[in-house]
Formats: C-alpha cells, structure tokens, sequence
C-alpha cells in the first residue's frame, strides 16, 4: 500500500529544514523581517519567533538533546517534529515523509507509525489502570485487546514495572508513573520517541535512575529520541548530539565534548560552566600523546637518556605494534646501566594504571589518586594511545580547560639529577655499547646523536668546574 512506504535505508529519523514559526499576527510580515536580519525583540510588537531558521537531521538511534533557557523555543520545536504545530516557514521530514502541508488523516497515520511523546507530567488517565494506561496508545490505534494486554504487559516488565498492571496511578510514586508514561509511548512501537521535559518533574536519585533506564531501553531498543531538557547535566549524560538553543535559534549543535570544550559563543559558555565535566570527558577525549615513550629493543642506555632528556622518573616502554609493557623508573634503569646490562626487561613494571579510552574521567580518580604516574590509555589489543596525566583530572574537577597544552611538565618529575645520569651514561659508554643496545636504526641514530650530546655535557661540567659525582 502507498501509504506505509519504507524509508531507505540512512534516512534521518528527521529533517528539518530552515523552520521557523511565529506566533502573532502578520506572520508574513514577521518572516521577512526575520530574513531581512531583524532580531526576536524587534519583532515583539507582532508577536514572538519562537524557533528561527532551525535546520537540523536527527540520525535514527541518536538520543538528540534540545536544550536552553526557559522561553527559548524548545517545545516549540518538538511539536513542529510531530506536527502538533505546523511551522510558519520551512519542512519537518519524519522517516522520510514530509508532514509539513501533509493532510491531517495522513499526519495521523505518520505518527501513529513513527512518533510517540512522552509529557512532562505524566498524563496518565486517573481512573485507568497501571496496565490500561500502558496500552492506551495501542487502544487507539485499534489494536486487539489481547494483543494489547500482552504488549504492555511486556513493555511495562522492560520499563520495571513488572506486576504493577493492576494499580491504578494514584497508588505510583512519581517516577513509576513516569514509567507508565514511558511504557505507554514505547508499548506504540515507533521509531521516535519525543520527551518535553519527560524527567523534571522526579527527585534527582529517581532522576538519575530514569536517565540510565533510558540510556539502557534505548541501546536495547535502537529508538531515536528526541529529549529537551534544561538540566545541562542530564543533557550531557543522555545526548549523543546536543543542541543549544537561544532565543529562537540554534546557536550550538555538538556532541557534547565538543560544546564543552568548543562553546560557539559566550552564551553557550556560560550555560556550560557548571557542568560536571567529569562525567562527560572521557580518557579519550582528554588525553595526551606520551611523550616518554621508549621501545623494549632500544635498551636501557636510550631509556635513561630519554628520562633525562625528558627530566621524568618514568617512561612507559612499548613493545612490537605499540602494545604496553610497562612503565620503567630512573633508578631501576640508572642500575642497569651501572651493570651494562642490555635488557631492559629486568626493570619493567607492569604496576601502573592502565584505563581505556571510554571510561568517564569520574572513574579515573581513583586509578590516579593511588599512583603517581600518568594513567596509561590502551586499546583493546594493548597498544598505548596515549597518558592522562594527573594534572588533566585535577583540571576537570576544577572546571577548567581540560587541555594541558599550557603546563610545560606533565611528566612525574625526574628523581636523578641529569648531571648524573649523564656521568653514568658516560662512564659506562663503550664504543660497542652504544651500537650494541640499539635494536633499530633510530636508536643507532639517537645514540651516536647521544655520544656527541655526552661530549659535550663533559666539556660543559669541566669548564663550569663542575665535578661528576662519579
Ligand atoms: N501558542 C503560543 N502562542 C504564542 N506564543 C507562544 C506559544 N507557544 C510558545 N510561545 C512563545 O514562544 C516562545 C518559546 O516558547 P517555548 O514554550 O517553545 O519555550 P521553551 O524553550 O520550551 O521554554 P520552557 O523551558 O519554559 O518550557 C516563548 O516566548 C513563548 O511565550
Ligand atoms: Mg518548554
């Protein structure tokens, strides 16, 4: 039949295109005035521009966040995207059927399939049962009581309500009535799912719990949700992408590491300030490349000269493909050197912390707290991509730029004095040594690079009156 036609396959959940809508009176009027750059205040003697020149896709399976301050248009927007309102300008597309213009049977027909809402408040029938309130959207779509009994009785055990079917609303906390609410848009089985504000009204723990429910029903059920809020916080924590909305516009539209890290303006700044930025910045988003870094083959002598050039007590040592092997310390090293030893396997410690890429920064306190080193970021085959260094988690409990570019040492600092790990180094070079411990050319390279930079250091100390405590 024409009417059910499938959507191709990357559709977007929706599009919208430069939609505006006005409400007041000379809407025409509003519009070019809007176009020719008037602002929202001037147009205020004919009414008010509510959303302005919005144009965005919603991807299907994105949790897509709608947020700004209160009288910024958000709920607007969200009933232009079933058409509850119809914009003044522009196209709403729903799984690739524009509704803008569309006849209301057909609407009708669109949203049954596509869109369901979940309100504020609820908006549970009082004198209906726990289970009938889940099967409401159902009913009215015709679908068999049987059929229906056994459809919310299923999404209701999904939502936690399991045995609840028989209480009437009256008998619920909030934040089980919010479940019914939740139960009843996704019992209908569409594709989107639009939340005004769907979790304001609950107590922050029922909150939380709610948000994570939600995160959880929706990886299971791979539906595209739209959710406007003005908590920042569960802005972050639920969207995939976040649109920031100002008077109308849409001033930002980012994940939410980018609008955190990148605001587009001063009001985008400000609203972000107060994010706990821990619980959105992963290890991934934050971390550095190492720069003390040395490979197993290249030996001790060029992991000591590493430390010291770097002035750290530490370097991480990679093995073939990047994998991490450990960490080395400048006194375990120093003695292998003393030894002329060519391995410098004996030193490695595999006893640092070692975090993946996706673990919130909220979980990485503790790893950091209990050691002194940069916490090694790895892949799933162990290869090293990079440190977080304390300082960036310091940072992000502080609220300020994540972004260490400006602290010259993020390394721990060096426990040797360069002057003598420099004597060591050449004390015990050799003319064979050096070549000896390099596996590959670059360490040939480095070292021959090293002879020079120990000669010199020699003629400095002497010249200086310094003398080597070696
Ligand atoms: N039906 C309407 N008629 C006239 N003006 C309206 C109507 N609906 C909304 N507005 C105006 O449009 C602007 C945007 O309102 P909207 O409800 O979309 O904001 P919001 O971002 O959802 O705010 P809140 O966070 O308070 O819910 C406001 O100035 C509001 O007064
Ligand atoms: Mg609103």
């Amino acid at each position: 039949m024409s009417e059910t036609p499938v959507p191709e396959a990357g559709t977007p959940a929706l599009s919208v295109r430069r939609l505006t809508k006005f409400f007041g009176r000379k809407p025409k009027e509003a519009l070019d005035r809007l176009r020719a750059g008037a602002g929202r205040a001037e147009l205020a003697p004919l009414g008010t521009a509510a959303v302005i020149d919005a144009d965005f896709d919603v991807r299907r399976g994105e949790i897509f966040v709608v947020m700004g301050l209160s009288g910024s248009g958000k709920s607007t927007l969200i009933r232009t995207l079933n058409g509850l309102l119809e914009p003044t300008d522009g196209t709403v597309t729903v799984m690739g059927e524009t509704i803008t213009g569309m006849s209301p049977k057909r609407l009708r027909e669109v949203r049954r399939r596509h869109v369901s809402m979940v309100f504020q408040h609820f908006a549970l029938l009082p004198h209906r049962s726990v289970l009938e309130n889940a099967g409401y959207g159902l009913e009215i779509q015709g679908v068999p009581t049987a059929e229906r009994r056994e459809r919310a009785e299923h999404i209701l055990e999904r939502v936690g309500l399991g045995g609840w079917g028989d209480k009437m609303p009256s008998e619920l906390s909030g934040g089980m009535q919010q479940r019914v609410g939740l139960a009843r848009a996704l019992a209908s089985n569409t594709d989107i799912l639009l939340m005004d504000e769907a979790f304001s009204a609950l107590d922050p723990l029922i909150r939380k719990e709610m948000q994570e429910q939600l995160v959880e029903l929706q990886q299971e059920l791979g539906k595209t949700i739209v959710f406007i809020t003005h908590d920042l916080n569960e802005a972050m924590f639920l969207g995939d992408r976040i649109a920031v909305m100002r008077d109308g516009r849409i001033v930002q539209l980012g994940t939410a590491e980018e609008i955190l890290t990148d605001p587009a303006d001063d009001y985008v700044a400000q609203f972000v300030q107060d994010v706990d930025r821990s619980r959105v910045l992963t290890a991934g988003n934050v971390m550095e490349a190492p720069r003390a870094v040395v490979t197993a083959s290249a030996g001790p002598r060029a992991a000591l000269r590493a430390m010291r050039d770097l002035q750290t007590s530490m370097v991480f040592v990679v093995g073939s493909g990047r994998r991490l092997l450990g960490v080395v310390h400048d006194r375990d090293v120093l003695r292998l050197v003393q030894r002329g030893e060519r391995s410098l396997e004996p030193a490695i410690s595999d006893d640092h912390p070692v975090v993946s890429a996706d673990e919130h920064l909220s979980e990485l306190f503790e790893s950091a707290v209990e050691s002194q080193l940069p916490l090694a970021v790895v892949d799933e085959q162990g290869r090293l991509l990079g440190a977080v260094p304390r300082v960036t988690l310091l940072a992000a409990l502080g609220n300020v730029s994540s972004n260490t570019g400006e602290h010259a040492v993020i390394e721990t600092p060096a426990t040797i004095p360069v002057d003598v790990i420099t004597a060591t180094l050449h004390r015990t070079a050799r003319p064979d040594t050096a070549i000896a411990d390099a596996a590959d050319a670059n360490a040939v390279a480095a070292a021959a690079a090293e002879a020079a930079d120990i000669r010199a250091e020699a003629t400095r100390a002497d010249a200086a009156g310094e003398r080597s405590p070696a």
